[in-house]
């Protein structure tokens, strides 16, 4: 049985990333995808809300369970006994950071492996900040986030800017 984990702070999450879920889901037996902190970033949406945006968007995927953590990305991958992680790459930027990301999750945990999906070309312009720039001025998301959640996330982000 194999498992992969699909971390990420997804704020707000987007039609890239559950890509990578689905098609990271057919690779492995169970996917787990885990919202996470990124101390980087100052997150938009709460956990809960981020949980809820993932889950709403893969719940057409039987072998995918959303999780939630605050902790350490290696202590997740630990604790769920997971084989890989799984990241989307769409630029040679994302590459580096994901290089640096992997070398110091190994050395953390020597075990950690990750496996890199390049996001599809139609998806690859496509962020959580492009989302939520275009979100907070009111435009139109539907073509960036799953249709799910695309009320949801405009009507946040239009408040945010009220
Ligand atoms: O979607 P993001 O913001 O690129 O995801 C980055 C994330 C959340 C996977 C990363 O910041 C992370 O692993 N956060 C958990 C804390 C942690 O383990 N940090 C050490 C990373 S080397």
């Amino acid at each position: 049985m194999t498992t992969y984990l699909f971390p990420g702070s997804f704020d707000p999450f987007t039609r890239g990333h559950r890509d990578i879920a689905r098609r990271a889901s057919k690779v492995c037996d169970k996917l787990y995808v885990s919202v996470m902190h990124n101390d980087a970033k100052s997150h938009v949406f709460t956990s809960e809300e981020r949980v809820y945006m993932a889950r709403e968007s893969l719940k057409d995927y039987p072998n995918i369970e959303v999780l939630c953590s605050d902790g350490l990305l290696v202590d997740v991958f630990r604790e769920k006994q997971c084989d890989a992680v799984v990241r989307g790459i769409r630029s040679e930027t994302d590459f580096r950071y994901e290089a640096e990301m992997a070398l110091a999750n190994r050395l953390l945990y020597s075990d950690y492996e990750v496996v890199l999906l390049p996001c599809r070309d139609d998806l690859s312009l496509i962020s959580s900040s492009i989302v939520k720039e275009v979100g907070y001025y009111g435009g139109d998301i539907s073509k960036m986030v799953p249709s799910q959640i695309v009320d949801f996330v405009a009507e946040k982000l239009k408040k945010g800017r009220n």
